[in-house]
This record gives C-alpha cells, sequence and structure tokens, in this order.
C-alpha cells in the first residue's frame, strides 16, 4: 500500500465515521423532538363544552374569535405555555382556573379544540 492509498482509505473511514454520526443525530432527534412538541390527549368537541362552561367565550368570543381577551383560535402556543397562561394570566382580567376549577385533562380538551379551529 503506498501513502495515496492509506490517505484515501482514512478520508473514506472518516467519512463514513460522519455519516454515521449524523444519521445517529438524526434518528435521536427524531425520538426527542415529539417528546418535546407532543400535543396532550383529549377530546376537542368536549373542548367545545368546557370553553363555554367556563364562560372562556365571555372574553375570547365564540370559537376563540377574540374579544376583551386576545384571538385563541388556531393558537401557537404549546400545551405547556397555554395551560401556564390558565392557571397563572399575565393580566388581572383574566381570572386565574386552578386545578380544582378547571382540570389538566378540560384543559387539554379545550386546547384541542381551539387548535383545531381555523384562524
Ligand atoms: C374576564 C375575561 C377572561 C376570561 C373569562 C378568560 N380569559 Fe383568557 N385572557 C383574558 C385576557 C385579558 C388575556 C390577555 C392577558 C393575558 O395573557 O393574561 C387572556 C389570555 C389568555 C391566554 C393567553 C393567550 C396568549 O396568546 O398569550 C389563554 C391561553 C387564555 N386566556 C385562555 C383562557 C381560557 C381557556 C379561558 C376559560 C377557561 C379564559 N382564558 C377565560 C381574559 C379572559
Amino acid at each position: 500500500m503506498n501513502r495515496r492509498t492509506i490517505r484515501r482509505r482514512r478520508a473514506v473511514f472518516l467519512h463514513r465515521t460522519a455519516l454515521r454520526g449524523g444519521l445517529l443525530l438524526l434518528i435521536l432527534a427524531a425520538f426527542t423532538l415529539p417528546a418535546c412538541n407532543r400535543q396532550p390527549n383529549g377530546n376537542p368537541a368536549d373542548g367545545e363544552r368546557w370553553y363555554s362552561l367556563h364562560r372562556c367565550d365571555g372574553c375570547h368570543g365564540e370559537d376563540g374569535i377574540g374579544g376583551r381577551g386576545p384571538e385563541l383560535a388556531a393558537t401557537e402556543l404549546s400545551f405547556r405555555r397555554f395551560a401556564s397562561k390558565i392557571r397563572s394570566p399575565h393580566s388581572t382580567v383574566m381570572p386565574a382556573y386552578d386545578e380544582q376549577q378547571l382540570p389538566d385533562e378540560d384543559a387539554a380538551d379545550i386546547y384541542l379544540w381551539l387548535v383545531s379551529l381555523e384562524k
């Protein structure tokens, strides 16, 4: 084997290793990213009922079109952000809903319903 062959082989080896590393990263990302962005389980049809039962519509409008409160239809908030806004709103206008009044499961229903709406 002359030097050039050795160099070429080393290059091929490094290239393959890099490719494999990249592939591994891709696979890892494919498994971990959805976990950060996971949608909650729930029932959007129930969500519509909770939404009017809890009088969200009074401020956020029918079908979440907005009013005294911001538009919520087709919200781009993650469920985590959405839920934290419900537990501790950033204004004194919106009442805070605790787990007793509005359990996480019902909040998830509302969220899924809102996400399903068109802007
Ligand atoms: C009395 C009026 C009022 C009621 C009732 C109300 N909200 Fe709000 N909501 C607001 C106002 C005003 C804001 C904007 C200030 C803020 O972010 O806290 C807001 C903000 C929010 C946000 C954050 C929106 C964003 O894009 O940042 C979410 C999510 C939300 N409300 C959900 C709900 C849900 C779900 C209900 C019913 C369970 C509800 N709200 C009931 C007035 C209200």
